[in-house]
């Protein structure tokens, strides 16, 4: 039996999507409502537990009697990293057979006498089963999207753009007639973007895609959540920040949390990681040994795939710039075989470039050394880079990342594109963010997006800080 104190507790039971990008910041969210007095139970999948526990150790998800985890299985027919690697059916098998599990969960909580009763459902925003679930057991339900709001903001429009005519394509030619430059000046809170910008899931000419279906489903389910948290701030995204109050349950804006989460200093939850991937050790000692502002850093996130080709130029590109780098290259980087190197290239980079698995990425990113981020435009990466002050090259990859790029490159001066991968257009831009005029505005700007990131964050005033606080007052803390 847990004591009077600990059972009157909230309870928030956070559920992220299955995937790294999403895992991370529900983590972070987990922590910051645990130092705000909340019991937390963290639903991870069974097949992810199971992949943290061996990238971190046995001990590192053994939480805090006020912090716990449960599983569930994620459907899929064949559990392998390759399959949970592959985002479709991911979405599709989590959204058909995830609820009855997790409606086990909340049954289990409300049986066991030892925690408190649950009063909240903090979940993925791709995870809007468990609007269902809220709703049987009479308690409110925020949905997280970890994507940035004008990511968010897209997405939300798929079902304009299907009624629309403007997908699915008339046939596939239109992925290469210049049809994805069409302007679309009718999106709230966006003044101008090109449909190449939007969620890349529109760009198939199949009616039932499940990805096309799935965004715009998601984004109908969004509209009966209690509320809608995104891991941005008001400075960054403010005119569609506020275009979202004429369409959508309340939208708080309440990051970036990794600023939010300076204020945490207890040790046994910090210890409570979220990595995926074994970390490979000795990069951050490695970046201790270089000048300020002198490393380029590479790394393309969880889920982007590459072709060996690719791969190649990416390497050229980095070696003829002459630049430092520390290059992160996933065990399943490229597509369906393992990462190839030329020798050439590996000789010649010895002394100035650094080789990893994985690494921890926002320490890297908040490392002095670091003068620019080579990225794919994951939002975590790229709000990482901002908390970092650090400028970017842009090569997005699938989903949002596209309307990331475009609104770093366009609208936050923070990112140049690539486009194509070609080794003298990856030299180019490398020189140009590293020692160019553009580079240096870039910085500067990059410099003064993490002032205000740290504004928005900062205590008793900050935009994100404030939300934070009245959306836990609003609305998990509603019905106690
Ligand atoms: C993606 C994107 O967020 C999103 O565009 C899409 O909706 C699906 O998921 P991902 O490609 O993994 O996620 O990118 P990102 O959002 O950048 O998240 C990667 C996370 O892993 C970051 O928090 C990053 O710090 C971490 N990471 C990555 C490491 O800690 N070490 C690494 O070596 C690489």
């Amino acid at each position: 039996m847990g004591s009077l104190e600990a059972i009157s507790k909230p309870h928030a039971v956070c559920v992220p999507f299955p995937a790294q990008g999403h895992i991370n910041p529900m983590l972070k969210l987990a922590k910051l409502l645990h130092f705000k007095g909340f019991h937390i139970t963290f639903v991870n999948t069974e097949y992810n537990h199971k992949r943290l526990l061996k990238s971190r150790g046995p001990d590192s998800l053994k939480g805090l009697s006020s912090f716990r985890f449960e599983t569930i299985p994620d459907g899929l027919p064949e559990p392998d990293v390759e399959v949970t690697q592959h985002v479709p059916s991911l979405c599709d098998y989590t959204r058909r057979t995830c609820l009855p599990h997790f409606r086990n969960v909340l049954s289990k909580l409300r049986d066991s006498p030892s925690v408190p009763p649950v009063s909240c459902i903090v979940s993925d925003g791709i995870m809007s089963f468990t609007l269902d679930a809220a709703q049987e057991f009479g308690v409110p339900n925020v949905l997280f999207w970890t994507t940035s709001a004008c990511g968010f903001m897209c997405y939300v429009q798929y079902q304009q753009l299907i009624e629309r005519g403007l997908t699915p394509l008339k046939d596939a030619s239109y992925l290469t007639n210049g049809y994805l430059e069409t302007a679309i000046d009718w999106i709230p809170g966006i003044k101008e973007i090109q449909l190449k910008d939007i969620p890349t899931f529109i760009r198939t000419t199949d009616p039932d895609d499940i990805m096309l279906n799935f965004g715009r489903g998601e984004c109908i389910r969004a509209q009966k959540a209690s509320a809608i948290i995104l891991n941005t701030f008001d400075a960054l995204e403010h005119d569609i920040l506020e275009a979202f109050s004429s369409i959508l349950p309340p939208v708080y804006s309440i990051g970036p949390l990794n600023f939010l989460l300076n204020d945490v200093t207890d040790k046994d939850l910090n210890a409570i990681g979220s990595n995926l991937w074994k970390e490979e050790p000795g990069c951050l000692e490695w970046l201790d040994t270089k000048e300020a502002n002198t490393v380029v850093y590479v790394n393309f996130g969880s889920v982007t795939v590459m072709t060996n080709d690719q791969l190649i130029e990416f390497a050229w590109g980095l070696a003829n710039s002459n630049k430092t780098f520390v290059w992160v290259i996933r065990p399943d980087l490229v597509v369906g075989e393992n990462a190839v190197l030329p020798p050439e290239f590996v000789t010649e980079t010895k002394n100035r470039g650094l080789l990893s698995s994985w690494c921890p990425q926002e320490q890297v990113l908040a490392h002095p050394a670091i003068g620019g981020f080579l990225t794919h435009n994951g939002w975590n990466s790229t709000l990482e880079s901002v908390c970092g002050g650090v400028p970017m090259i842009c090569w997005p990859f699938f989903a949002e990342q596209h309307t990331n790029c475009r609104f770093c490159c366009k609208e936050w001066g923070i990112g140049l594109e690539i486009g194509d991968v070609e080794r003298d257009k990856i030299e180019s831009l490398v020189r140009e963010l590293m020692d160019g005029e553009k580079g240096k505005e870039m910085k500067k700007k990059a410099l003064e997006w993490k002032t205000l990131a740290q504004k928005a964050a900062s205590g008793p005033n900050g935009s994100s800080f404030v939300h934070f606080e009245k959306m836990i007052r609003e609305v998990l803390m509603s019905k106690i």
